[in-house]
């Protein structure tokens, strides 16, 4: 069967990595996260203080690009993780902080180049679900199927504090609205490859929608799309 390029983009927590995730399972392609590529450049830039949360020396990270080394690692459950500098890092991005410093990181368009070339290496043989925020328009303008992702900030932002607080973290519901929606203003309205939808992508909103129910609406149209019937 053919292969195809699959680009899933859109707003901060309307669950595209979920969906991402288990099309890659069932199609067997590559699954990756361009999300975490940024944000862990963040928290690289964190732990050199390069960023916080008063100042950021956009000049320093720049410098310092070539000495990060990103790859994703599968681990024993078959689940991609992202290592900086061969550690493992997949827990330690996904905190309130990185995301609180991860937008302003991603305006960077040296920051930018250098993701993107990552992320040609990993699409080049087809056979590849990417989902970020400029996948269907950037990185992939020739992928095949392209979704774009949306729901409510306030269902996202609910979506967002469940899975936070299920892993332990202290966060109030307030915060991570405030953190979803200040990500989707600079997201949309940087002038590096601002989040937009593309033209040709289908716009998909789960504000209603069960994860079960998603899935099988995107798979539909992947498997439409690898047997050319739309
Ligand atoms: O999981 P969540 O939707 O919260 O965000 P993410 O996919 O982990 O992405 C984190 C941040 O990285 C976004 O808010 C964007 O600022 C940036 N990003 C980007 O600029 N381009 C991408 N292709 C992916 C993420």
């Amino acid at each position: 069967m053919r292969k195809i390029t699959i680009a899933i983009d859109g707003y901060s927590s309307t669950g595209k990595s979920t969906v991402a995730k288990q099309l890659a399972d069932w199609l067997e392609y590559v699954y990756v996260d361009s999300g975490a590529m940024y944000r862990a450049v963040t928290l690289f830039a964190m732990r050199n203080g390069y960023i916080s949360e008063t100042s950021f020396d956009k000049k320093k990270l720049i410098e310092a690009l070539a000495d990060i080394s990103l790859e994703f690692k599968k681990n024993e459950t078959g689940k991609a993780e992202i290592y900086l500098n061969g550690e493992n890092i997949e827990k330690q991005i996904r905190t309130m902080e990185v995301s609180e410093l991860v937008s302003p990181v991603a305006t960077v368009p040296e920051v930018r180049r250098k993701l993107v070339k990552l992320q040609h290496t990993m699409g080049e043989g087809k056979g590849v679900v990417m989902d970020g925020r400029d996948i269907g328009t950037v990185v992939f303008p020739n992928a095949e199927l392209k979704i774009f992702m949306n729901a409510t900030a306030g269902e996202r932002a609910q979506r967002r504090y469940k899975e936070l607080v299920g892993r332990g973290d202290t966060v109030t519901y307030e915060e991570v609205l405030e953190n979803v929606t200040e990500r989707d203003h600079m997201d949309t309205t940087r002038d590096d490859s601002p989040l937009v939808k593309a033209k040709d992508a289908i716009e998909i909103d789960n504000s209603e929608m069960n994860l079960e129910d998603q899935f099988h609406i995107i798979l539909q149209l992947a498997k439409d799309r690898i047997a050319g019937r739309i």
